[in-house]
């Protein structure tokens, strides 16, 4: 059984939760990864987003959402009228899992498994506890899965208002698509549309 839970310390800020997770061997993705990733952002802040995992250029600079998939979210967050800079931004699994076509060739991003995801939840609770969200924005089918559970379906419950117990705390949370997601689509403003009538909903939610 894969779990990060030994390393997670207790009562930790979050430069400890950081340092922490920066040593954990909680499941066999740290192997390959330059780095851990942690969420980073405003601890007060009323917002928590959280994706899937790292990708490239994550793994390579140790921020999450810095790559062009956080752009875009930047972006449709200030157009929704969410300053980014006010939201705590989080992954699911704090490693980035990849494959490689050959040897020395571009990474290619993999989805992680169910037991990766769960073997990385203790990091996720702990940021829950420390930041207290007003309100959780799930991007994507495996954020959702992890949090809500392997039946998540992004399609069935984007843009609605969920309210669910999570990691023992009661939690709202309004799922969309991944901002990768728009990035691929073959019609991308329909998509980035999309993805900002759900942020639209959450914003409603707060006022
Ligand atoms: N995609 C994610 O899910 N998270 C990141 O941090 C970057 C890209
Ligand atoms: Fe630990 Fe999560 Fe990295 Fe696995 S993915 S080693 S559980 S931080």
């Amino acid at each position: 059984q894969y779990t990060a839970e030994p390393f997670v310390p207790e009562g930790a800020g979050l430069p400890g939760l950081r340092e922490a997770a920066a040593g954990c061997h909680g499941c066999p993705l740290h192997r390959d990864a330059t780095q851990t990733v942690f969420g980073a952002g405003n601890t007060d802040a009323r917002v928590m987003l959280v994706g899937e995992q790292p990708g490239d250029q994550e793994d390579r600079q140790g921020r999450p959402f810095v790559g062009p998939a956080g752009k875009l979210l930047d972006q449709a967050l200030a157009e929704a009228g969410i300053d980014p800079a006010e939201t705590y931004v989080t992954n699911a699994v704090k490693h980035f899992k990849f494959t490689r076509a050959e040897p020395r060739k571009r990474r290619i991003h993999k989805s992680p498994s169910l037991r990766e995801m769960t073997a990385c939840g203790p990091w996720l609770a702990a940021e829950l506890a420390l930041v207290e969200p007003e309100l959780i924005v799930v991007l994507g089918a495996t954020a959702g899965k992890a949090l809500l559970g392997s039946s998540f379906r992004v399609g069935e419950v984007r843009g609605t208002v969920l309210e669910r117990e999570i990691h023992g705390r009661p939690e709202r949370l309004v799922p969309t698509v991944h901002p990768s997601a728009v990035l691929r689509a073959d019609d991308r403003e329909d998509a980035y549309q999309g993805l900002l009538a759900d942020l639209k909903v959450a914003v409603r939610t707060l006022a």
